[in-house]
């Protein structure tokens, strides 16, 4: 391992042996763990912070997709609270959808990849949404990078890309998973997964160098942890 390495294994007390790993399938095993389906099967409340940019930002009128729409938590909201009728949900967990079509049949709900290169999608829209982190467990990199690339695709003319993204505190040199930076790895429902996290200035820096410009931030304290939360739009100039 290199300096990287060296300053991971201080942090975690151990080395990682990342070569042959699948991180998203050990992801996707943890979302199938009663655990993780039993605690999105009871939550159905938004943060405040979600609830003030979403009913700030979005109105009965807009087209919706949800990347990564868990078992349909942002969908509730939507739908009886802000009256989008307009909305499709994206997921990658089997699992996950069928909660969520359980929870809420008269939700369009479908499985896909937002992290690969065809989305089941035939239209544009005007709010595409990735809330509560659901970008930092996409791995490697380059599948974050195509996540970004979907979502000007498939974002109408003045549309909106909301989602939100782990914070790093500490030093970034101390940051290593596999040779890549920015992976770490954390509890999740009791399971080890990967996160990505980046400071607020890198997170603002990767969404401008993805082709968007800023319209606003929101930073949100949980604990120790803190979570930052854009609104971006495409950039036309890029
Ligand atoms: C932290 S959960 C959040 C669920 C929901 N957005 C919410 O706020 O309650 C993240 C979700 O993103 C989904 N996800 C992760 N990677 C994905 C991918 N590549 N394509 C589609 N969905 C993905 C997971 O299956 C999971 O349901």
């Amino acid at each position: 391992m290199g300096a990287n390495g060296e300053s991971f294994s201080k942090l975690y007390g151990r080395n990682i042996v990342m070569i042959g790993i699948n991180i998203e399938e050990i992801y996707q095993s943890a979302l199938k763990r009663k655990r993780t389906l039993a605690s999105y099967t009871e939550w159905n409340d938004l943060y405040p912070v979600e609830q003030m940019i979403l009913s700030k930002e979005i109105s009965h009128a807009d087209s919706i997709i949800e990347f990564g729409c868990g078992a349909g938590r942002i969908f509730n909201y939507l739908y009886y609270t802000l009256n989008c009728k307009d909305y499709v949900g994206l997921d990658i967990s089997r699992e996950m959808l069928k909660v969520a079509k359980k929870k809420y049949p008269i939700g369009n709900f479908k499985y896909a990849d937002v992290a690969s290169k065809e989305l089941p999608i035939e239209k544009h829209f005007s709010k595409i949404l990735f809330m509560h982190n659901g970008i930092d467990t996409i791995y490697p990199k380059e599948r974050r990078v195509t996540v970004f690339r979907n979502a000007r695709l498939f974002m109408a003319n003045g549309g909106q890309l909301i989602y939100s993204t782990h914070i790093l505190k500490e030093s970034p040199e101390s940051v290593i998973c596999s040779g890549e930076h920015k992976y770490f790895e954390e509890d999740y429902h009791g399971a080890k997964i990967w996160i990505h996290r980046s400071t607020e200035f890198e997170a603002v820096e990767e969404a401008i160098a993805n082709g968007f410009t800023i319209i606003s931030k929101y930073v949100q304290d949980k604990g120790t942890d803190s979570w930052l939360y854009l609104v971006v739009m495409n950039d036309v100039s890029s």
